[in-house]
C-alpha cells in the first residue's frame, strides 16, 4: 500500500512530536516541512532527514501536489489562513489548538473542509490521554449519573512561554487560549458535549509577565526580557451549557498560588470524578461514603500521548471514518473563549447563540 504523505506547517517546539509521531507510523512518509523561519526549517530538516524545506506554504503545495494531509503547527494566527490554504489545495489537516483565533476562522475551516471534501481534525490531544480513557469508562458504565458540574484549573505560578505567546496579534489571547482550552474542551467532551448557551468570564493582568525574579529557576517557563506581553496573565470563567450543568475554568500565565496546578473533577448526581494527580471516583456504597482508587497507574501519561492522536488522524483517513464533530467542537470551543473575552471586556454574562 502507498503511504501517506505528510508536510508539517510550522517546524517549531510542538512540530517535534507530531513529527516523532509520524516516523513511528509505517502508513505515511514523513514528505516536507514549510516554516516562515529558515533557520529552524533547515535545522528540523536536517534533524528528521527532511530535503523537500520551503518557507512559503503556497510553494510548497504547488510543487508537491502528491501530498496526501499536513500537520499545521504554527502559532495561532496562522491557524486558519494555513488550514485553509491545505485544504483548498486538496490536503487532509490536522491543526494544532486553539483551533483558530475566534469562531468565525474556526467556521470559515469547517466550511473550506467541506466545500474540498478533506478532512479537517483540531488537535485535543488530552482526549487521547490514559486518565481521559479511564474516566470515560466509568462515565459510560454510569458511574457519575449526570454531570452537572465540573471544574478545570490550568495554572502556572510563573510560566509565560513569552515569544508570540504574549503577543495578542498571533496568539489571540493568554492563558486562556493557550491552556485553557485543553480542560475545557476535555471537561466538556467526558461531559458528552452539551452545548455551551452562555458564559460569565473575567481576565486580569494584575501581574503581567514578571520577567524580574532573581530565582530563574522559579520560572516554569519563559520567554526572552524583549519579547511582548499583550495577552491576559490569568482568566476565570463560568460556562453554562443547555442541560442546565455548568463547566467552572481558571487558567493563569502568572499567579501568586504555591505550585503550578491543573485539575479537572467532574461532579455527578451518582458520583464524582478527579484526574489527577490519580483518577479517584467518589459515590456511595450500602450507604457509606467511598473513595476509589484504581490498581494501576492513572495520572496522565506523555507516553504515547502524542501517538495516540496523530494514529488517529493516520487511521481516519486511510479509514474514511469522520472527524466532523472534531472540528465542530473546536468551532464551539472558539465561540466559548470569543464569549468569555466578550464577557470579561463587557463586564457582563454572554449568551452564545
Ligand atoms: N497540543 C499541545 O499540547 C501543544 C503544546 C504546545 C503548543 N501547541 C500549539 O502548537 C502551535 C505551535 O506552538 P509552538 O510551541 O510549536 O510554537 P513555536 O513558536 O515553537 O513554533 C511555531 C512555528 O510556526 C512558524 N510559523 C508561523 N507562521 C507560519 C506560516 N504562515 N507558515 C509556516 N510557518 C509559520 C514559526 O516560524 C514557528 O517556527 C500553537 O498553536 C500552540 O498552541 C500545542
Amino acid at each position: 500500500m502507498q503511504k501517506l504523505k505528510i508536510a508539517v506547517i510550522g517546524t517549531g517546539n510542538i512540530s517535534n512530536v507530531h513529527i516523532k509521531a509520524y516516523l513511528k507510523n509505517p502508513s505515511v512518509e514523513l514528505y516536507a516541512f514549510c516554516d516562515i523561519d529558515e533557520e529552524k526549517l533547515k535545522a528540523q530538516g536536517a534533524q528528521y532527514g527532511v530535503t523537500r524545506l520551503y518557507t512559503d506554504e503556497e510553494a510548497m503545495l504547488r510543487e508537491l501536489p502528491e501530498i496526501d494531509a499536513v500537520s499545521v503547527c504554527t502559532w495561532n494566527s496562522a491557524h486558519a489562513p494555513c488550514t485553509i490554504l491545505a485544504l483548498r489545495y486538496g490536503k487532509h489537516v490536522l491543526c494544532e489548538k486553539p483551533m483558530a483565533m475566534n469562531a468565525t476562522e474556526a467556521r470559515a475551516m469547517i466550511d473550506a473542509s467541506k466545500k474540498y471534501g478533506k478532512k479537517l481534525m483540531v488537535g485535543f490531544v488530552r482526549r487521547f490521554g490514559n486518565d481521559a480513557a479511564i474516566t470515560k469508562d466509568f462515565i459510560e458504565a454510569g458511574n457519575l449519573g449526570e454531570i452537572y458540574y465540573a471544574k478545570t484549573t490550568y495554572l502556572r505560578r510563573n510560566g509565560c512561554p513569552g515569544g508570540w505567546f504574549g503577543d495578542k496579534s498571533r496568539s489571540g489571547g493568554g492563558p486562556l487560549i493557550d491552556l485553557g482550552v485543553h480542560v475545557i474542551d476535555l471537561a466538556r467532551y467526558l461531559m458528552g458535549g452539551p452545548t455551551p448557551v452562555s458564559v460569565y468570564g473575567a481576565t486580569f493582568n494584575c501581574i503581567g509577565e514578571r520577567k524580574y525574579l532573581r530565582d530563574k529557576a522559579a520560572y516554569s517557563i519563559r520567554g526572552k526580557d524583549e519579547d511582548p506581553f499583550t495577552v491576559e496573565d490569568m482568566a476565570t470563567a463560568l460556562i453554562r451549557f443547555d442541560n442546565g450543568a455548568v463547566l467552572s475554568v481558571e487558567a493563569s500565565f502568572n499567579l501568586h498560588i504555591k505550585k503550578d496546578t491543573g485539575t479537572i473533577e467532574l461532579f455527578g448526581s451518582k458520583g464524582g470524578a478527579k484526574l489527577s494527580p490519580e483518577f479517584e471516583l467518589y459515590t456511595e456504597m450500602n450507604d457509606y461514603l467511598v473513595d476509589v482508587n484504581l490498581n494501576m497507574p492513572s495520572a496522565l501519561s506523555f507516553e504515547g500521548l502524542f501517538e495516540n492522536e496523530i494514529n488517529y488522524y493516520v487511521d481516519s483517513i486511510l479509514s474514511d471514518r469522520d472527524l466532523s464533530s472534531i472540528a465542530e467542537d473546536g468551532c464551539t470551543l472558539m465561540k466559548i473563549l470569543d464569549a468569555i473575552y466578550l464577557s470579561a471586556s463587557e463586564k457582563k454574562e454572554i449568551l452564545i447563540k
